[in-house]
């Protein structure tokens, strides 16, 4: 793994004092530190590089475009498929949504969607919207073990389900889903049926292929990936590219335009109406290089997981775990809990008056806790730049906050 030094000089926000403690950041897995080098790309192309992208022949417009299509490329790189499969939304919920809207037409009457009960509420919400739209159902698969149970989901495969949507890793519990296991039993059962995959928490620390995972969709922002807001990306497979109408209309996604008739551009860039988020793409693509150069394939993981089952055995020392959302020999980033004493947002407040970032409440999964009987949990989310040394320091945040809630 790269230097401490080094780690401060990629993530600045590292060294930055909160309530005049040094922060301790722990809430990765709702948005992670932003890479210096991508915001400083970002930056320099609003300030000294600025045009519109896909029109003008210009000098910085055409440059805009190269590098904003180059990004495209190293993304099809990362992650498998060409770049014909990727397509630029406004983040992982905004995707879901478009998606949604596109499956609109392939959904009737008595279809099913199938959701599991991990869900973050936005893998949720769209389908279930979409469901009662088309008179369709939108049902649970159901979980053994915190993981999506293959039994359940073979159980409500049937020739009406059109649409299945699952996360590749769970926000609440770390956990990576079987999805080899899933999709194939997906293909077997239900073969007309689209399979959609959220990678909004697998994308930082897991590298993998697209096509390997043999799904017709897959999201993710790029918050959540040491980059910008506001900017999504969404794999389409040939199959969903040839099945799926536009999502959107306007500008830039035309072909020919005359009151006649509309016809419009081929994947990606008919699926991408209107002027995108240009210096956050060029901006995503630094922190893919930076990904590439410095880390092996399961190198950031393998240290997240390291660190996080420090913690915890660390952490129930103090005997807090009164529902501990974790197993020990399963590999995570994530630790929730639900306290023994005191509410998780008690916890949360007086760690942050210490400079520590944990993150508490119902996660956007209110599905998974509500089947937990909690309404409230703590969750403390691992990163790249997170080290062992930081485990003493969480646990002597933890101590004090008992002290002052026991
Ligand atoms: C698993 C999962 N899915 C979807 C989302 C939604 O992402 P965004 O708010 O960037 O659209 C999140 C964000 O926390 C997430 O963790």
């Amino acid at each position: 793994m790269i230097s401490k030094d080094q780690l401060r000089r990629d993530f600045p926000q590292l060294g930055s004092l909160v309530h005049g403690k040094e922060l301790l950041y722990l809430d990765s897995a709702a948005t992670a530190l932003k890479y210096k080098a991508s915001i400083e790309k970002e930056s320099q192309f609003l300030l000294s590089e600025s045009a519109n992208i896909h029109r003008g022949s210009h000098y910085y417009g055409s440059e805009g475009t190269k590098r904003f299509e180059e990004t495209r490329l190293k993304i099809a790189k990362y992650f498998g498929g060409n770049i014909q499969n990727w397509i630029f939304t406004k983040g992982t919920t905004h995707g879901i949504n478009q998606l949604a809207k596109a499956m609109e037409c392939k959904l009737k009457s008595g279809d099913q969607i199938l959701v599991s009960r991990l869900e973050h509420h936005s893998n949720f919400v769209p389908w279930f919207e979409l469901a009662k739209r088309k008179n369709a159902h939108c049902l649970p698969i159901e979980l053994k073990d915190y993981q999506i149970d293959l039994d359940s989901l073979k159980k409500n495969l049937t020739t009406q389900t059109k649409i299945i949507a699952i996360t590749h890793q769970s926000n609440v519990s770390g956990r990576l889903q079987d999805l080899k296991s899933i999709v194939a039993l997906c293909k077997e059962k239900a073969p007309h049926a689209f399979i959609f995959i959220d990678g909004a928490q697998a994308v930082a620390s897991q590298k993998f292929s697209v096509e390997d995972i043999g799904c017709d969709a897959y999201y993710f922002s790029t918050h959540k990936m040491f980059a910008s807001y506001g900017l999504g990306c969404l794999y389409l497979s040939e199959r969903s590219i040839d099945a799926l109408s536009q999502f959107e209309f306007g500008g830039s996604m035309v072909q020919d335009v005359s009151f006649e008739k509309v016809t419009y551009l081929k994947s990606p860039h008919g699926f991408e109406a209107g002027t995108p988020p240009i210096a956050q793409v060029i901006s995503f693509g630094a922190v893919l290089d930076y990904l590439d150069r410095q880390f092996e394939a399961n190198e950031i993981w393998d240290h997240e997981v390291d660190i996080c089952k420090q913690s915890y055995l660390k952490l129930k020392e103090l005997d807090l775990f009164e529902l501990a959302i974790f197993n020990e020999d399963v590999p995570t980033n994530i630790l929730s809990f639900v306290p023994k004493w005191g509410h998780a947002e008690d916890y949360a407040h007086i760690l942050d008056k210490q400079g520590v970032a944990v993150r508490s409440g119902h996660l956007c999964c209110q599905p998974f806790l509500k089947s937990l009987g909690a309404s409230s949990v703590l969750r403390i989310s691992f990163s790249v730049y997170n080290l062992s040394e930081d485990v003493d320091k969480l646990f002597n945040a933890f101590k004090k906050a008992k002290e002052m809630l026991v």
